[in-house]
């Protein structure tokens, strides 16, 4: 097969990675790719946004299956336009991509179909959102409704905190768009846990599970990023849980979506709180996490590539995936400074030392001259280990990250913590 992946990080490089050792794939295209990709694909110069040059490259170059990394092509239809032209793609057309595209299409599912979820209202007039808000009390939850690159949700611990937050997103546009609606939420308590499935329409096959780490500092503090690490096994994902959270929370929302006529293929991701009273749905994304995406290859001991076929073909029933009983740790790399602004085209030294010592090193935002690696991007690599324990594969991580000799970067010391203490 001639396969196409559209993305240009870290959780694309490890999906190449792994497409690439298929016996299947006979040419790997990423696009646009990046420096490490390029050691498992021949790298694109198309933007991972550029539906039109997409569709066109694959049909140009008789692509039979296309992998989507992000949600961005997604909601923008490029899945849809490739299954016009019977070019496989991996991911959800643009009417189901709107599970992440639109909490507030999300929030609505969940009344339809009954799957359990905050208590919420939609808003497009700010005094609405102000006078829902005062009447709820605090602590709150504000979000953009679309697409805001992870930084359109805010925990408010006061009136005064939300009712900011409206204003941030309705007044200041700082959200453009995305924050033009707002979904206002109750907020939930208990621990967060990443649940990931695969989707051929009507059948959904659990993946491993794995959870990553979202702010910034160590200890979970700081802002909000796109992740600064994760491992897999999830020791909270218990067969127990996995059957619940299949039972009333997945398999009600791919039955509803296919009833409501926006038949779900792709990766569900979905953000879980454990509450006191079960599992409830924070949010859902169409794709798979990224860096989450990262241990999930590592540890995949099936080929993925007919798994990707089943689901564009709708046949995943029956379909089984072996992992390894090992678990898998990836550390972020990222810029210093990142999620604010950060310098790039700084030089990256060390690669082959780290690879030495067993780890994998995943660029999520690097650039070569072909002399010299350079970072290109908040979040560069993704320091892989994979060893018998969660606490052994975080020793091999950071052996690893400490054989990388770049200065202008950093990375959390503490990923895994909660599932080592
Ligand atoms: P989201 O992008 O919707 O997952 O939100 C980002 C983060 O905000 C989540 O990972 C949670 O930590 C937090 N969050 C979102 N919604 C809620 C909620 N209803 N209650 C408490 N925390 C939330
Ligand atoms: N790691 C979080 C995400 O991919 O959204």
């Amino acid at each position: 097969m001639r396969i196409l992946v559209v993305g240009g990080g870290g959780r694309e490089h490890a999906l190449c990675w792994a497409i690439a050792g298929s016996p299947l794939c006979d040419k790997l295209y990423c696009a646009p790719g990046n420096a490490g990709i390029a050691q498992d694909a021949e790298c694109v110069p198309i933007g991972a946004d550029d539906v039109e040059r997409l569709v066109t490259f694959a049909t140009e170059n008789a692509v039979d299956l296309v992998v989507v990394g992000p949600e961005g092509p997604l909601v923008l239809g490029l899945v849809d336009r490739l299954e016009a032209l019977n070019i496989r793609a991996f991911g959800p057309r643009a009417n189901a991509a709107m599970l992440e595209g639109s909490k507030g299409f999300m929030k609505d599912l969940c009344t339809r179909h009954g799957i359990e979820t905050a208590a919420y209202g939609r808003f497009t007039d700010a005094e609405a959102a102000k006078t829902y808000i005062r009447e709820q009390g605090a602590p709150i939850v504000v979000k953009a409704d679309g697409l805001a690159a992870g930084k359109g949700v805010t925990v408010a611990q006061t009136v005064e905190e939300a009712l900011n937050a409206v204003d941030e997103a309705m007044t200041d546009n700082a959200f453009g768009d995305a924050g033009a609606e707002l979904v206002v939420e109750e907020c939930l308590d208990g621990e967060e846990l990443s649940f990931f499935a695969i989707v051929d329409g009507t059948n959904a096959l659990p993946l491993a599970g794995a959870q990553d780490h979202k702010t910034v500092g160590e200890g979970d503090t700081g802002p909000n990023t796109g992740g600064m690490g994760a491992y897999s096994p999830a020791p909270s994902l218990t067969e127990a849980l996995e059957a619940e959270v299949m039972e009333t929370i997945i398999m009600p929302t791919v039955r509803g979506m296919a009833e409501d006529g926006y038949p779900y293929t792709g990766v569900l991701y979905a953000g879980l709180m454990l509450t006191q009273d079960g599992p409830k749905l924070l949010e859902y994304n169409v794709r798979f996490g990224d860096p989450e995406c990262q241990v999930l290859m590592m540890r995949l001991r099936s080929d993925i590539v007919p798994a990707l076929v089943a689901a564009c073909d709708g046949v995943l029933e029956n379909f089984d995936l072996r992992w390894s009983d090992n678990a898998a740790m990836t550390v972020v790399l990222a810029a210093n400074g990142y999620p604010g602004s950060y310098k790039k085209d700084t030089e990256i030294k060390g690669l082959d030392a780290a690879a030495a010592t067993g780890a994998m090193v995943f660029h999520a935002g690097t650039t070569s001259d072909g002399a010299t690696i350079r970072a290109n991007g908040g979040r560069v690599l993704n320091v892989t280990a994979h060893a018998r324990t969660i606490a052994e594969a975080q020793k091999g991580a950071y052996v690893a990250v400490d054989a990388i000799d770049w200065p202008d970067g950093f990375c959390r010391r503490d990923i895994g913590w909660r599932a080592i203490d």
